[in-house]
């Protein structure tokens, strides 16, 4: 598939096919994930894959208690409004659904520093700018192969609490889930805020 038809293809996916992604496909994702570039030169990430039910149960058992307080929102919330707020009516009660369901789940570690959670600036923030690098290629190159991924940041201790739960070294942060696998036909379609290219450019000065 051409880069231009992959960026343009890929949605993040929240609801899957029962369909095993071969082990192969997978590692080759990664592989693009990992050519992305890196503020250190180090590539210092890291990926936990998840395929058996009993090892993504492991891993996900904290996403629950991570949607529940946003679930109580959305129950005394208007849903229908905004296309943000569609948005997340949709995808907030499939949180859990939309990777225990996906064929495989990945874990993207990356190596933290003391700048990361305190930044002083911008350039604090490299670690997690990098790893955000190699999460677009791993969507890029999911869509490339027909794949979806769905996408889903930890709130509060859950990020730590999973990093426990699959023994990762305590100087690893998750910066999000990726669950992957074939998207589910008709799937429903999210509205997308409309964004003008023209409109965003600036030429000279803003
Ligand atoms: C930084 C970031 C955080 C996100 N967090 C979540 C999340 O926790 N759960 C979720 O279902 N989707 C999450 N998304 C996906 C967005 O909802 C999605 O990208 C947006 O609705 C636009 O749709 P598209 O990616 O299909 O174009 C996140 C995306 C980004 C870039």
């Amino acid at each position: 598939m051409d880069l231009y038809d992959a960026i343009s293809k890929r949605r993040v996916v929240r609801e899957f096919k029962d369909k095993i992604v071969p082990d192969e496909v997978i590692e080759k994702i990664i592989n693009a994930g990992i050519q992305a570039p890196t503020h250190d030169h180090l590539r210092n990430w890291e990926f936990v894959v998840l395929q058996s039910t009993a090892d993504k149960e492991n891993a996900l058992q904290f996403v629950k208690q991570g949607i529940e307080p946003t679930l109580e929102i959305l129950r005394k919330t208007l849903v229908n409004g905004t296309p943000q707020q569609k948005m997340y009516a949709y995808a907030m009660p499939r949180q859990y659904s939309m990777l225990i369901n996906a064929s495989h789940v990945i874990l993207p570690f990356f190596k933290s520093n003391s700048g990361v959670l305190k930044p002083s600036s911008v350039s604090s923030l490299n670690p997690i700018s990098s790893i955000w690098c190699v999460i677009e290629n791993i969507f890029l190159a999911s869509t490339a192969e027909g794949l979806g991924c769905s996408m889903r940041i930890p709130v509060g201790e859950e990020g730590s609490n999973v990093a426990k739960a699959v023994e990762a070294p305590v100087d690893y942060l998750l910066p999000c889930y990726i669950g992957i696998g074939y998207p589910a036909d008709n799937t429903t379609v999210i509205e997308q805020v409309e964004c003008v290219t023209k409109q965003k450019i600036h030429i000279g000065k803003w």
